[in-house]
């Protein structure tokens, strides 16, 4: 069970929300809701509670707060910046008038934003935007990995711009640097690591496609089989690649930011927060993705934003929080969704949760109506028609269909006798 994790999210006058408090849970959560309504902006107002360097990427109020309650080393914290901390001179021009610690709570440290660094550094969630196809880049040997010290400054000083893909990550140079070092000596937990990623990518994809990594040849290209063929990284098709990028970076995460001895991933904990965690993913992909991710990464907390009811029907209880666009002006209250939704298919997801109101759902209803109506005056021709217009929009097994077939049958069988 995940022992460092974000338990809470508090935003004031940021960005659109007047008011916004979210609870999470401490394995998977997903942050549903339709477009616009505000999920990238939950994980940008996580991402700046930890750094000051991408403010810009946001608008504030001078009464602006934001925070984020976490557990980390059994501690309670809680970080980021009180009212009046910021001023917004206008669009992507701000500047700090005070380092405001965030209100404070009974049995909870507040730490302001410029103390990150002294006195929570250790914790450093990753964030990964939606931007996750590969580019070709030619890698021309071992690269020296960063320092811990830096590494970690890296990733709290860059959540914000991953999470707008304006931050590169290189995730075939990591590759090739595993192909390199995991024979070594000094390389035991990230060998572990290695063997752990190569165990369980199969199944992170499509069962049949038996996606595998293969080897590296000497001109340094990684290269991979999907579907019996083998092909290079950049050939990789857009959900496969997202998929390896998802992977490896968690994988990079873990081992550049902790010490020696805390860097394998099956005990690993921390937070990752992934935007539009189904994206390039065909459904049957997404059915698994959530399992897939919770047993390479057993006590890591995920909060991952999402528009798709395949996603969501792998949620289980105390996982799914659901956001409406504006409600009551913009105030939000937030917790995981007590429903378990494996159970649900995907329309009944689509209309719950995701609020759609199709046109053809409309109509549905509308022809369906329509068809009783020329039952109950008992004319074949309005009933034949009114099959019709629903034959159009409905699936072909539909059971209601099935019934109305029957029932035109039976209609016209009679007026023959
Ligand atoms: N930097 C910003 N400053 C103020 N408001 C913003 C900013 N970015 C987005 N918004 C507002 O937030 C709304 C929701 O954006 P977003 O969080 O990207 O939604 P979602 O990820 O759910 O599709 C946008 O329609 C816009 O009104
Ligand atoms: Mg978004």
């Amino acid at each position: 069970m995940a022992t460092d994790y974000i338990e809470k999210l508090h935003l004031r006058n940021f960005r659109q929300f007047k008011l916004l408090d979210i609870e999470f849970s401490k394995q998977f959560n997903f942050i549903a809701g339709p477009n616009g309504c505000g999920k990238t902006s939950v994980l940008a107002g996580i991402s700046h509670c930890f750094h000051h360097g991408s403010f810009q990427y946001s608008r504030f109020q001078d009464d602006s707060e934001f925070w984020t309650d976490l557990t980390f080393s059994d501690e309670k914290r809680r970080v980021g910046m009180g009212r009046d901390s910021i001023n917004d001179q206008g669009y992507r021009n701000q500047s700090i008038k005070a380092w405001n610690k965030p209100e404070a709570e009974q049995g909870r440290e507040s730490i302001s934003i410029n103390e990150v660094n002294s006195k929570l550094k250790e914790f450093c969630p990753l964030f990964i935007g939606a931007q996750r196809n590969i580019k070709y880049q030619q890698i021309n040997g071992m690269q020296r990995e960063q320092p811990l010290e830096q590494k970690l400054n890296q990733y709290v000083s860059t959540g914000t711009k991953s999470l707008y893909g304006d931050q590169p990550s290189n995730i075939k140079q990591w590759f090739v640097n595993r192909y390199f070092m995991i024979d070594k000596d000094w390389a035991k937990e990230e060998r572990e690591n290695w063997y752990h990623m190569l165990e369980f990518l199969p199944t992170l994809a499509p069962f049949n496609s038996s996606f595998s990594y293969v080897r590296t040849g000497k001109e340094l290209e990684p290269i991979f089989s999907i579907y019996g063929e083998e092909c290079y990284m950049e050939e990789l098709s857009a959900g496969f690649q997202a998929v390896l990028s998802i992977l490896a970076n968690i994988f990079e995460w873990i081992e550049g930011t902790r010490k020696e001895g805390f860097r394998v991933a099956s005990k690993a904990t921390g937070t990752v927060l992934i935007d539009e965690l189904d994206l390039h993913l065909h459904p049957e992909w997404q059915f698994s993705l959530r399992d897939g991710l919770s047993n390479i990464f057993p006590n890591i907390q995920f909060i991952v934003t999402t528009h798709s009811p395949h996603l969501l029907s792998s949620a289980k209880e105390n996982e799914v929080i659901i956001m409406d666009r504006n409600p009551n002006e913009n105030v939000y209250s937030l917790k995981p969704s007590t429903k378990r939704f494996s159970g649900w298919n995907t329309d009944q997801i689509l209309s719950e949760v995701m609020g759609v109101m199709s046109l053809e759902n409309k109509d549905y209803e509308k022809f369906v109506t329509d068809a009783f109506d020329q039952i109950e005056v008992r004319s074949i021709e309005g009933l034949k028609h009114a099959i019709y217009k629903l034959t159009d929009i409905c699936h072909p097994n539909d059971s209601i269909l099935t019934v109305l077939n029957a029932k035109y049958a039976s209609m016209v069988a009679t007026s023959n006798d």
